[in-house]
């Protein structure tokens, strides 16, 4: 059988992710509500192959065994049983992102990958039924799926776990690279540290969902200041609550809290712009269109940032046509 392709996008939390109720379900404490990016893609083919006896995983070109595939067998392990399916696959994915970095590559990975590997498996997915497909990979990915600004209802169940587009303003981000390599605690480790350890969560669950409804009523209005005045006050409340843990946590470096800073001294210039960063020290910059430019001219110029690139909103996951 030929390949499917799909390419999905990263995508930054203007309210974050932090925490889940169910690990099996993934079904997270609270809602949550992001921007999906138009660069740092990620573009994922499946391949069903007769006679392999495991899924074969090809990730930049080089095949990997261990927890990666692991986690991508164990995904295809559900697609296949919601399809009544069993043959074996080979899944190559490229990230235009570096995998781990902070920059969110398994969300765009699992969003392409839950698109790819339905279709090659013959599973006829609505809009819902993939964000809920792709939130079994990895839980930020069931906003991938959608094209711009995506809120992920919480939910009590598998059902009611899913994420759907919101109206918002014109708006898009600088991201601030200010350490490339891979995170010391991954996303999932951390989270559940929070859930077990921090004397702060049950305010964490309150607070989110308090924010997420004055969050989705401002893009509703159009009301860029309020939507980044509560973008950098949750990403800094989900910093405070992971270095709450036991032992603590510390995501971000001197040099992210030195864009946070930069920042704050744009607004102080006029420039409406508004920090957040996730689970690695990079800083992603929520701006106007307008005040994109100047943004990633006074971040560039902060020693030890090593790369700043403008992005806008971006696509949902899609597949590609055939040959691609
Ligand atoms: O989907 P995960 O397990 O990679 O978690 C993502 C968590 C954050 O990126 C820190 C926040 C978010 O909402 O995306």
């Amino acid at each position: 059988m030929s390949a499917v392709t799909a390419r999905a996008h990263p995508n930054i939390a203007l309210i974050k992710y932090w925490g889940k109720k169910d690990e099996e379900l993934i079904l997270p404490v609270a809602g949550s509500l992001s921007l999906t990016l138009d660069a740092f893609a990620t573009t994922t083919s499946v391949e069903l192959r007769e006679g392999l006896a495991e899924d074969r995983l090809e990730l930049d070109g080089l095949v990997r065994d261990g927890e990666q595939l692991a986690r991508v067998s164990a995904f295809l392990d559900h697609v296949r049983s919601l399809a009544g399916a069993s043959g074996r696959a080979v899944v190559r994915s490229v990230n235009e992102a570096p995998t781990a970095a902070g920059l969110a590559s398994s969300a765009s990975g699992f969003a392409a990958l839950a698109m790819a590997a339905s279709a090659a498996y013959g599973l006829d997915l609505d809009a819902r039924g993939l964000s809920r497909l792709a939130r079994r990979g990895s839980g930020s990915a069931a906003r991938s799926l959608v094209d711009g600004v995506a809120v992920w209802h919480a939910g009590t169940d598998d059902e009611s776990s899913y994420a759907e587009a919101v109206p918002a303003p014109p708006m898009g981000m600088v991201i601030a690279t200010v350490d490339g390599g891979p995170k010391a605690v991954s996303s999932r480790e951390a989270m559940r540290r929070t859930v077990q350890t921090s004397p702060y969560f049950s305010a964490w669950v309150s607070s989110t969902e308090d924010y997420l409804e004055r969050m989705v009523t401002a893009c509703r209005a159009g009301d860029f200041t309020t939507i980044g005045q509560l973008t950098e006050a949750h990403a800094l409340r989900m910093h405070a609550l992971i270095a709450s843990t036991e032992p603590p946590i510390r995501y971000l470096r001197p040099r992210s809290v030195e864009v946070f800073d930069a920042v704050a001294g744009l607004r102080e210039d006029g420039v409406e712009a508004w920090a957040t960063a996730d689970a690695g020290p990079n800083v992603a910059v929520l701006v106007q269109p307008q005040g994109a430019a100047e943004t990633a001219a006074r971040l560039a110029a902060i020693v030890g940032v090593d790369q700043v690139r403008v992005v806008g909103a971006g696509p949902g996951a899609h597949l590609l046509p055939e040959g691609c």
